[in-house]
Parts: structure tokens; C-alpha cells; sequence
């Protein structure tokens, strides 16, 4: 039995919600009476996504649109507005990773693909997420950072780095725009159990699950549910004065 959480006729924009975290954040804010425009890269997976929360009576519309891309973005953004007539959440989560290499030898083509997406992306929603915000007066922006957007991460240097860069842009956020009643924090997970990270510890093979749980204070990988919760909290209309934070959800993995 989870928290039971309120967010009847609040629009609630979720990127990269076709896997993961966004697949699980949209079914739970879905429960808790959202009203969902979801979106990812994958507009077929996010379609389906959004076609099972309505057949469980809840509301949901679906987007093709890869973040790193402004016009897209930007359509999403519109669209969403045109649909409901407004905003109120803006979780910006889609994300990817690189291949585990030294930085050396990572390639300009690594840097442009993982910040275009990780950094880019979430600055590029922000920027129409606010837009309407700003006009309403009101709103909230959650973005998924993770544990190395503050701490460094050997072999997924550029992964770091455009975390690093989305901690940047929602504490400037948040001290622009506090004042005019819109909140921006990030939540930094770690290792949870999400496609993402499954599909890195197949390719790595070996004993890396043992490894990368044996490294963690809690020494297990973290649920996706224990993500989704968090950003059901953050975004809740009962915590209403957390605002630039950056909260880690990793087990402890970044008090170290
Ligand atoms: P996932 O791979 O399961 O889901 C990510 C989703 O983003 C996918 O549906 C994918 O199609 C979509 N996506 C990829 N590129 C896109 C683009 N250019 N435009 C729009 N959508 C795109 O991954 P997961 O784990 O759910 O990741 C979600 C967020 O959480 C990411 O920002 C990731 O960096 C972050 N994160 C995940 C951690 C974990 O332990 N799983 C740890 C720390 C951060």
C-alpha cells in the first residue's frame, strides 16, 4: 500500500515516458487523477502507454518527440496546452547513456548524442514549460538528474557532465522563478531497476550486478517504484515550499 496522493484535473507533461520511470510515473499519476500528455522518441511504445491508462478510465494523450529536437519540443509543449489549456507539472525524464569507455576515447558524437538529450533536452523543456507557466502564474518542474549529476562517474563522463548540467539549470531555475509561484527541483536516482540499467548490465556481463549492488550502502539496486513515489511527493501540492532542491535517491550512494 503506497501514499495515496491528489492530482484530479492537474495536466501532468511527462517526457520519455514510453519505459522506466516515465512508463511508471505516467500510470501512477494516472491513479492519482492526472491528466496526462505523454511523450517520447518512441511514439509507437508511448502510444501504448497511453492507450492502456485509458482503457483503466484515465486520461492520456501521446506524442512522438525526441527532445534534443527545439521544434519538437516545442509542438509537444503546444499541443499539450492546446489539448487541456494549461500545464501544471513538467516532468523532463527522458534520457540515455554511452558506452562505458575511458573519456579519451569517447568521440564528439558521444558528447552531441548523450548532452543533446540529457542536457539540451531538458533545457529545451524547461524553456516551453515555463513559457506557459510564467503565463499561468503557476507550476511545477521535476527533472531527472541522477546520482552523477553529483558526483563523478568513471567511464560515463559525458553521462556526468550533462547531469551535472541538469542540477545547473533547475537551481538557476528555481531562484528565477520561485517568486513567481512555479518550483523546479531534480530527483538524482541510482541504479534502479529500469530498462536502462538492465540493458547496460547484460552487455557488461559478468559479475556486474553483484558488483554495482555490492557498491551501494543498501547494497541492492533500487525500484522503479521507489523513484515514482519520490516524484509523486515532489510534485504534490502538499510540498509547496521545496523549491531548487536536488534530492538523491540511490540508496546513500552519493553521501559517500
Ligand atoms: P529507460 O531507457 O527505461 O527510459 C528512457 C525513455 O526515454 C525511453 O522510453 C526512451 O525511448 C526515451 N528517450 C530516449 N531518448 C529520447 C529522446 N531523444 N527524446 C525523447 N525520449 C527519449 O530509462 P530510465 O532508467 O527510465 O531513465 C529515465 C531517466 O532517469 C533518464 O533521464 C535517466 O538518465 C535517469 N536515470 C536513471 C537511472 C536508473 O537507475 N535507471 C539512474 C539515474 C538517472
Amino acid at each position: 500500500m503506497h501514499t495515496s496522493y491528489d492530482f484530479s484535473n492537474q495536466v501532468v507533461l511527462i517526457t520519455g515516458a514510453a519505459s522506466g520511470f516515465g512508463e511508471l510515473a505516467a500510470q501512477r499519476f494516472a491513479q492519482a487523477g492526472a491528466k496526462l500528455a505523454l511523450s517520447d522518441i518512441n511514439a509507437e511504445a508511448v502510444q501504448a502507454v497511453a492507450d492502456k491508462i485509458k482503457t483503466k478510465g484515465g486520461e492520456a494523450t501521446a506524442m512522438g518527440c525526441d527532445v534534443s529536437s527545439n521544434e519538437q519540443v516545442k509542438a509537444f509543449v503546444s499541443a499539450c496546452v492546446e489539448h487541456y489549456g494549461r500545464l501544471d507539472i513538467g516532468i523532463n525524464n527522458a534520457g540515455i547513456s554511452h558506452p562505458k569507455k575511458r573519456l579519451h576515447q569517447l568521440d564528439e558524437a558521444h558528447w552531441d548524442q548523450t548532452n543533446g538529450v540529457n542536457q539540451k533536452g531538458v533545457f529545451l523543456c524547461m524553456k516551453y514549460e515555463l513559457t506557459q507557466m510564467v503565463e499561468q502564474g503557476a507550476g511545477v518542474i521535476l527533472n531527472v538528474a541522477s546520482a552523477a549529476g553529483l558526483m563523478g562517474s568513471p567511464f560515463l563522463s559525458l553521462y556526468a557532465s550533462g547531469k551535472h548540467g541538469v542540477v545547473g539549470l533547475t537551481k538557476s531555475a528555481a531562484l528565477e522563478y520561485g517568486k513567481m509561484n512555479i518550483r523546479v527541483n531534480a530527483i538524482c536516482p541510482a541504479f534502479a531497476k529500469t530498462p536502462l540499467v538492465e540493458n547496460s548490465l547484460k552487455a557488461a556481463g559478468g559479475k556486474s550486478r553483484e558488483n554495482l549492488m555490492a557498491g551501494n550502502p543498501m547494497k541492492r539496486l533500487g525500484e522503479v517504484e521507489e523513484i515514482v513515489q519520490a516524484m509523486l511527493w515532489a510534485c504534490s501540492k502538499d510540498n509547496s515550499f521545496m523549491n531548487g532542491a536536488v534530492v538523491p535517491l540511490d540508496g546513500g550512494l552519493a553521501a559517500s
